[in-house]
């Protein structure tokens, strides 16, 4: 784990501007999620644009240049364009023209899925650094005379930097120490977006069954968590910090509660920046890592469910 950062559209919308478009009020959105605002993109504010700017600030804070960078892995639901993938636009943007970039689709889970990936290529020796990044304007796909799901969501991107160590480190290397990814289709109607280049030809928009999601995100939660901790012999009392996505309050509280983690190790960003999906985890780390809480050698545990059904957990050394 070399560095972290994160970028944020500038427009802030509270609870009390989208009341003024749909018929919701600040006390329903803050007692059911725990939202009191969020960020959206600007017109003309591309996903590839806030990765670039999460991509150039984990670079700064872990003192590289994009030269040193041979692997780019993107998690976004809300890509530029159908195809190439962003991941290439943020490769061109840095003026990287070595290694390899792609997008991982695993929504809300997209990080998760995105540091496994990359954290799996490197020990194969497929790549020496790579920059993992989540980056959403989910505010594109949301139906806006939706009360039920516009409310929820917001527009950002985080990054992380990853390499390549030696391994004499040990037990205290820095890095991925367990994983645990899972998905079952069997649950995409309850979480999807109504469009797409081979069905309709059109974006489309985000449906979900509220819920029913709700429901699904705790209990998948605790067994890909419990996995992890199997995997890797901790328990919940080792864990310096949990990092769920953040989806809503309601969720990371009853998640943690069941895993036995003390709500003092849990970073919170939902309250401010909505969910993110696939940027709500490095956000977070980004948040943390910046105001001190998250310092090297910490044991942290990173968690996502989202749209599929897919979800996943991470524990690292940072
Ligand atoms: N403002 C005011 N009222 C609303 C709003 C709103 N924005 N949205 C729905 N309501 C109303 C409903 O119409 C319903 O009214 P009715 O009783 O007259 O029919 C009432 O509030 C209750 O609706 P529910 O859907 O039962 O509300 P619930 O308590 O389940 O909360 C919520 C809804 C917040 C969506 C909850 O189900 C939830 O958090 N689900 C998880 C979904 C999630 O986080 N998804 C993110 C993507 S997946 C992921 O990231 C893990």
């Amino acid at each position: 784990m070399a560095g972290v950062g994160s970028a944020l559209p500038e427009r802030v919308v509270t609870n009390d501007d989208l009341a003024r478009m749909v018929d919701t009020s600040d006390e329903w959105i803050v007692s059911r999620t725990g939202i009191k605002e969020r960020r959206l993109a600007a017109d003309g504010e591309y996903t590839s644009d806030l990765a670039e700017r999460a991509a150039r600030a984990a670079l700064a804070s872990a003192g590289y240049s994009p030269d040193d960078i041979d692997l780019i892995v993107l998690a976004t639901a809300t890509p530029d364009n159908t195809f190439p993938s962003t991941a290439v636009a943020v490769q061109h943007r840095l003026g990287i023209t070595r290694g390899a970039a792609f997008d991982v689709a695993a929504v809300c889970s997209g990080f998760v899925y995105a540091m496994t990936t990359a954290d799996a290529l490197i020990a194969q020796g497929l790549a020496k650094r790579a920059l993992v990044i989540g980056a959403e304007t989910f505010s594109r796909i949301l139906d806006w005379e939706d009360r039920t799901t516009c409310v929820l969501f917001g527009d950002g991107a985080g990054a992380v930097v990853l390499e390549a160590s030696d391994g004499s480190g040990g037990e205290n290397a820095r890095g991925v120490i367990a994983a645990c990814l899972r998905s079952d289709g069997s649950h995409k109607e309850k979480l999807f977006v109504d469009g797409g280049p081979s069905t309709t030809q059109t974006v489309g928009h985000l449906r979900m069954r509220g819920q029913e999601v709700f429901r699904f995100a705790v209990s998948a939660t605790v067994d890909v968590v419990e996995d992890v901790f199997a995997k890797a012999d901790v328990t919940a009392e080792e864990i310096d910090w949990f990092v769920p996505h953040q989806a809503n309050k309601r969720i990371i509280d009853s998640s943690a509660r069941k895993l036995g983690i003390a709500p003092e190790k849990v970073i919170l960003t939902v309250q401010h920046h909505g969910n993110t999906s696939a940027a709500s985890i490095p956000l977070a780390l980004a948040e943390a890592a910046a105001d001190g809480r998250i310092k090297r050698g910490d044991l942290v545990l990173l968690e996502a469910m989202g749209g599929g059904f897919t979800w996943g957990a991470v524990l690292v050394r940072w």
